[in-house]
């Protein structure tokens, strides 16, 4: 099920001390211990960070890594010619302990920023049918649902 940009509003304020910025090599433990399967969560993290197509937006405070983004860019034909740049909102976890404190939403629109200033025209997620809370987070940001996406397990 695809859930597309369709408007947007600002963000909420954030206590100065959050803020968003670029993951790098140091981020590695950390965005680690965000994931839900510690087993497998190094080598996902790993595959994000070498994958050139894959962008790592943290939110940090002076406590540390509190959230992560993972945004996934594609280029896409346009049927008329020409192309079109689309951000996928691959996965987006806030630390446990610091969820509905607006995190979430403040990674979400750096993200929407991020995606703005690469000229990307929509930005997407997929969310579960069962996985209510994820829809909600993302429905109350502006995003959409879309029907447009037919797929096949490979
Ligand atoms: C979903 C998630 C990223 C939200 O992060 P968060 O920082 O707690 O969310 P925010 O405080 O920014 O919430 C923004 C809005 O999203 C909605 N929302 C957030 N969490 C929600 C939940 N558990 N249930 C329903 N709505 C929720 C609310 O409308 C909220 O607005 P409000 O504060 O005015 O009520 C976080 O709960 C999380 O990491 N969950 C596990 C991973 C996951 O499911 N990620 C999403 C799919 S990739």
């Amino acid at each position: 099920m695809s859930i597309v940009e369709a408007q947007l509003r600002s963000p909420v304020a954030l206590p100065p001390s959050i803020r968003v910025r670029l993951a790098g090599a140091r981020d590695c433990d950390e965005l680690c211990s965000l994931l839900d399967n510690p087993a497998y969560a190094r080598e996902q993290v790993m595959a994000w960070m070498t994958d050139p197509a894959t962008t790592l937006l943290v939110a940090q405070s002076e406590i540390g890594v509190l959230g992560v983004a993972v945004l996934m860019t594609r280029v896409v034909a346009r049927p008329e010619g020409g192309i079109r740049k689309i951000v996928e909102v691959d996965n987006l976890v806030v630390r446990a302990d610091q969820r509905g404190r607006r995190i979430g939403r403040r990674l979400l629109a750096a993200a929407v920023e991020w995606s703005r200033q690469r000229r990307a025209v929509q930005v997407e997620a997929f969310v579960g049918e069962v996985d209510r809370d994820a829809r909600r987070f993302y429905e109350s940001f502006g995003f959409a649902r879309s029907s447009d996406r037919l797929v096949l397990a490979a």
